[in-house]
């Protein structure tokens, strides 16, 4: 069967592009990675699509309109079905937006709809939470929303600071934009009401806790009465 032709979009370092360029390269991945497209022409992650032999450019942003618009006439020359964003740091054209609808995917650094935006990580650390992760959703106009198809959670661990959270939940996300990817390009996946239905999914069972017992929690002592 012929592969998913996937074009990544891009700003940066390109690790989720790699992520994808790696789990594509098994010859049984029902994608593969045709184009990449940059706004900024010294994003690493060119090279890395450079080094695996992908048709790469880079796309002068004067406006979000053109940039829509010159990226839209690329990915439809390359006959690409499916788009995926992958740090791709600017708000993309609406009317981009709208005509790549169910095929434009995004990944976020947080358990969305927590802590969209910017500095994500950095957000949960400061809201105290104890578990951060990552969300891959289909985009829609507003910022960090859309349809959900995969998430992974990560514990955040006492001293962590934004640069260590970042990189657990990094790992994180190497796994899950492959395999949402893979599951769009299987045709497993169908949004309805605002979700997303995958066919044939295993689900996590049991409980999650952070901390892991009661003597960690009684480690610590009773609260100070009074606190905030
Ligand atoms: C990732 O954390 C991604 O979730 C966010 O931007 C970062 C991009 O990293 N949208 P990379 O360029 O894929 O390494």
């Amino acid at each position: 069967m012929a592969r998913l032709k996937v074009a990544v979009l891009i700003s940066g370092r390109g690790s989720n592009l790699q992520a994808l360029i790696d789990a594509a390269a098994a010859p049984n991945y029902p994608a593969e990675i045709s184009l990449v497209l940059s706004n900024n022409p010294e994003a690493q992650g060119l090279a890395r699509a450079a080094a695996a032999g992908i048709p790469h450019r880079a796309i002068a942003h004067p406006s979000r309109e053109a940039f829509a618009e010159a990226a839209d006439a690329a990915l439809r020359e390359a006959g690409i079905g499916f788009v995926a964003l992958a740090g791709y740091m600017r708000l993309l054209d609406s009317a981009f937006v709208a005509a790549w609808r169910d095929r434009l995917v995004n990944i976020h650094p947080s358990l969305l709809p927590a802590f969209p935006g910017l500095h994500a990580q950095r957000q949960a650390l400061e809201a105290g939470v104890r578990f951060a992760g990552c969300t891959v959703h289909f985009v829609r106009d507003a910022v960090d929303t859309g349809p959900i198809i995969a998430q992974a959670v990560v514990p955040v661990l006492a001293g962590d600071d934004e640069a260590a959270l970042a990189d657990r939940i990094l790992m994180a996300e190497h796994r899950i934009y492959p395999l949402s990817v893979r599951l769009y390009a299987e045709g497993r996946l169908a949004i309805a009401g605002g979700r997303v239905a995958i066919a044939g999914a295993v689900a996590p069972g049991g409980l999650l806790l952070n901390p892991t017992n009661s003597e960690a929690a009684a480690s610590v002592g009773p609260l100070a009465s009074g606190g905030g």
